[in-house]
């Protein structure tokens, strides 16, 4: 089983390449490299304020429409250290792995299914690498358990998120009343020891899924497989994705991982080509016929009116939350020519997920106490800066880099009219909008995409 079965892309890349996206989140401190101050570590990452408003967005309206707004899925959050025999159940510590090379010469360790995109090597005249044979390099990252370092303590950082659920499925099911066909969900972090970790944030060693487990029986799991597809291509054409940077691909026989009888990825194209962002997977009967069987617990359903006993059946949608993230700001990311020659840069977030829905902005210092009044009454409700430094024009072109919709300017003219100019950020028009009713006039906007 390889751990990321997705096909390199060919496909061109966008005109926004990848240093103007890394160089705008490191600048505004959406996503930088962790341990920074100590030159990084590889595969790791961490989110600025911007980043984790952004994420957090993104993963409560992932929970609104997995769970909040489906009577029949409950969600959970499991640790993520799972007891030890959940791997062996799932296949993990048997096949998740992917193959491996070595260069004897210069002593880099690549990915042999990626080797056409391998740096050449630096210690042979030709730069052509001194392989060795391709090898089985198992992706879970383990850890130590209790004061002893043996292998009966070892464990695992959880590969993926579902392990959790298909081990908690009958207390779940139990305690939420559920009858099949039913599903939970969870948003977590996942750990892989990805030999080449690369583009930004796309292939990390820590990072976040939002996973449905969707349990049915097994004769309707082609109904449930084409419902979750399309509920899960709706969710990313409401983040702004469309025909042209989203698509679906099916795996073929030879891609598929050991436990998934079919699978579908949802593809969005990078500025380094097509590449998938969630996989939705029929996973058969395989998990819970698995962990009955390592658990010895009974696992199994029952149909009511024939009595018959079954399995039930998996249909999974797993998303990755950093990937998808990165995707939003990947398409976000624009370069815009303004009258007299100027260029702004402004990053065009839904404003499901933009860190902050708008910014006060007063004109000058002196008005700064009723601004700030105003600002407190937004962040009620929103993420709202308050700036009053510097000239309106650059505090506007900051407030673009971070993608907020809506900047509010209080003026002189305020004072006597008891009205705020509102810009939006896309068309850069502006309105006149009354104090009192701009909270009113913001929700009718911001909400205007649910
Ligand atoms: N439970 C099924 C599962 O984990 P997967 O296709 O291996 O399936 C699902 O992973 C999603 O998790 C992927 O579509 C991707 O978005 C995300 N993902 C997987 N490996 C990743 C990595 N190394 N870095 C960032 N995201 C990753």
């Amino acid at each position: 089983m390889s751990a990321d079965t997705n096909k390199e892309s060919v496909e061109p890349s966008k005109d926004t390449g990848m240093e103007e996206v890394v160089s705008l989140c490191a600048r505004r401190g959406f996503i930088f490299q962790s341990g920074e101050i100590y030159g990084g570590i590889n595969g790791f990452w961490d989110y600025g304020p911007l980043g984790v408003e952004l994420k957090n967005n993104l993963k409560s309206f992932w929970w609104q429409r997995m769970v909040r707004e489906r009577p029949d899925v409950e969600g959970i959050d499991s640790a993520i250290i799972t007891h030890p025999r959940t791997w062996e159940a799932s296949g993990h510590v048997e096949h998740f792995s992917d193959p491996m090379v070595d260069c004897r010469a210069c002593k880099k360790r690549f990915r042999a299914d990626q080797l056409d995109e391998a740096p050449k090597c630096t210690e042979t005249k030709g730069g052509v690498h001194d392989l060795t044979e391709p090898r089985d390099f198992n992706l879970m990252l383990s850890t130590q358990i209790g004061a002893h370092a043996d292998a009966a303590s070892t464990a695992y950082l959880r590969a993926e998120t579902c392990g959790s659920i298909f081990t908690g499925y009958r207390r779940v099911r139990e305690v939420a009343r559920k009858k099949i066909p039913f599903g939970i969900a969870q948003i977590g972090k996942a750990f892989r020891n990805e030999i080449n970790p690369r583009n930004f944030t796309f292939r990390s060693r820590e990072f976040e899924q939002a996973e449905l487990e969707f349990f049915c029986h097994p004769d309707q799991t082609d109904e449930w497989f084409e419902h979750w597809s399309e509920v899960r291509l709706a969710f990313h054409r409401d983040l702004g994705f469309g025909e042209g940077n989203l698509r679906t691909r099916s795996h073929g026989e030879d891609e598929l991982a050991h436990y998934c009888k079919k699978a579908v990825d949802l593809e969005f194209l990078f500025p380094f080509g097509w590449q998938e962002i969630e996989g939705i997977h029929d996973r058969g009967s395989y998990d819970l016929t698995q962990h009955a069987e390592f658990s010895g617990k009974e696992l199994s359903a029952m149909v009511e009116e024939t009595k018959e006993r079954f399995v039930p059946a998996v249909v999974e949608t797993s998303v990755g939350v950093d990937r998808t993230a990165l995707a939003i700001l990947c398409a976000a990311y624009d370069e815009e020519e303004l009258e007299g020659g100027d260029t702004r840069t402004v990053m065009r977030l839904s404003p499901i997920v933009a860190p902050l829905k708008a910014a006060v902005l007063p004109l000058s210092k002196k008005l700064a106490e009723p601004a700030r009044k105003i600002a407190a009454e937004l962040r009620r409700r929103w993420n709202v800066f308050y700036d009053d430094a510097g000239n309106i024009g650059r505090r506007y072109r900051r407030m673009d880099e971070a993608g907020t919709p809506f900047c509010v300017t209080y003026d002189f003219d305020s004072e006597e009219d008891h009205k705020v100019t509102v810009r939006e950020r896309d068309a850069m028009s502006q309105e006149r909008v009354p104090v009192e009713g701009l909270a009113a006039y913001l929700r009718e906007r911001l909400e205007a995409h649910l």
